[in-house]
């Protein structure tokens, strides 16, 4: 038999490396990377021999199978981060940092599959099921018909999830869950992807959906949510920033959906409740138009969604300027900032330079390079855009614009809440009128004239 040779695994990311060091080049992280023997040496160094395998059998493409219909929980937001309701024998993982909300958020889910006719398992490792009870009375949920089981021995919970078949079981959290093949502690990283490995294969062969919370960790004895990340379906990570009460389910895999779609919620004194209509939320406290701030009508998933960029520009006295961002990409803003100074003459040198996006939100998307950029020069003008207009489009290095997708949908939405012109790059689908007007724009230095003169 082959010696198990000891690794080191990165629990941020799952990296191997041959020995320790303080910081993953994987990843990144510091502090991480910690010693554990592999979950199996692997097969030994003989080849396959004259023994056969036994004969798989092979189907084509063509093949007819009804897929089971999807279950709808009734929480709107949910289902369609989802990809429209749960999918039978599918694994999904629900990341997030601890204490987001993402066991009042599957208690909630659990309670609404429950009420729409599914029977639901919830396991909870972290608390005892009074606690889990309490949490339910606390967002009137009690009379719900969700089972309960406080467990963290998987074989004991696999056993009794199999004698059940529920449609669905909710393992809160993965990181807590033990096997006793597997010799290392829970929550390393070889627990970790063993219990999800298990747990994925009995949610394939028994039929049942699968959810699995991760914590996103800082500290390297805990395995993070992204070691398992390859091995479900469905990966969602909740999201939101602290002190702010909005909380935001974003699917960053989708086995069968759209990715990137988001669901929008808000924590309050009884649990979350769903945001229908997130746009009027992240524009809620805006007056009088004001130098630096531009709305920007961008897409999340299939969804459009308007928020306020903020910039602020202020001369600095550090011989190295600040450059700070919340909400948004550091490097694309440099990015920005240097297109803005090659192609349009207008420097940031010696001052400060603050970008926000409100109301907590990040946007990832290369739509908003425009929105910044003129909030950006709105600030550093002191010139406020139209209170009724917003902006979207593409930057290229060369600062011509960019077409960018979904325009109408952008358009559209707009609409809905009131504005009444847009600025976009030339040469997009802007469909139908939609009640507002577009001025269509080719680059920047014409941008940067007929908005804020000659600049
Ligand atoms: P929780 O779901 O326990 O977080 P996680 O499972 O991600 O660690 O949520 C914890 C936070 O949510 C806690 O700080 C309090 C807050 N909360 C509310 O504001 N209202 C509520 O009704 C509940 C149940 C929790
Ligand atoms: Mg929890």
């Amino acid at each position: 038999m082959a010696k198990p040779i000891t690794q080191f695994i990165c629990s941020a990311c799952g990296a191997t490396h041959k020995k320790w060091s303080g910081r993953c080049e994987a990843c990144g992280e510091w502090n991480c990377i910690a010693e554990e023997a592999p979950l199996s040496a692997g097969p030994g160094k003989a080849a396959l021999g004259a023994a056969k395998g036994r004969r798989i059998g092979l189907s084509d493409l063509r093949t007819q199978e009804t897929p089971p219909p999807r279950r709808t929980s009734g929480m709107a937001e949910f289902d369609r981060v989802l990809g429209g309701g749960l999918v039978p024998a599918s694994a999904t993982l629900v990341g997030g940092d601890p204490g987001i909300g993402k066991s009042t958020l599957l208690l909630q889910a659990a309670a609404s599959f429950a009420r729409a006719g599914a029977k639901v398992i919830y396991v909870s490792g972290e608390e005892a099921t009074a606690q889990v009870r309490m949490r339910a009375q606390r967002l009137g949920l009690a009379d719900s018909a969700v089972m309960l089981a406080a467990e963290t021995n998987l074989r004991d919970i696999l056993t009794t999830l199999e004698a059940e078949a529920p449609d669905l079981a909710i393992i809160d959290s993965i990181q807590t869950m033990w096997l006793d093949t597997v010799e290392a502690a829970p929550g390393s990283v070889s627990q970790v992807r063993a219990s999800a490995h298990e747990l994925t294969t009995f949610a394939k062969r028994r039929g049942v959906s699968v959810m699995l919370v991760g914590h996103v960790t800082k500290e390297g004895q805990i395995a993070g949510p992204r070691v398992v990340e390859h091995m479900v379906d469905t990966v969602l990570y909740f999201e939101g920033e602290r002190g702010h009460q909005f909380r935001i389910l974003r699917s960053v895999k989708n086995r069968f959906g759209p990715a990137d779609e988001i669901g929008v919620f808000e924590m309050t004194g009884a649990g979350l409740a769903e945001v229908a209509n997130p746009s009027a939320l992240f524009l809620s406290d805006r007056d009088a138009p004001a130098p630096g701030a531009v709305v920007f009508a961008g897409m999340e998933g299939t969804r459009p969604v308007l928020v306020e960029i903020q910039a602020l520009v202020a001369p600095s006295t550090l011989s190295q300027p600040r450059r700070a961002v919340v909400g948004w990409d550091g490097g694309r803003l440099s990015m920005i900032l240097a297109v803005l100074e090659a192609r349009a003459g207008i420097s940031f040198a010696g001052l400060d330079v603050y970008l926000n996006i409100a109301g907590g939100l990040r946007i990832s998307e290369p739509a908003a390079d425009l929105a910044v950029a003129a909030a950006l020069l709105s600030a550093r003008e002191d010139t406020a855009l139209p209170r009724d207009g917003v902006v979207f489009g593409e930057l290229s290095l060369s600062g011509a614009l960019r077409p960018v997708s979904q325009a109408e949908n952008r358009l559209k939405e707009a609409a809905k809440l009131g504005f009444s012109t847009a600025i976009a790059p030339a040469g997009c689908k802007f469909g139908a009128a939609s009640g507002v007007t577009v001025q269509e724009m080719a680059d920047l230095p014409k941008f940067v004239g007929e908005v804020f003169g000659a600049g």
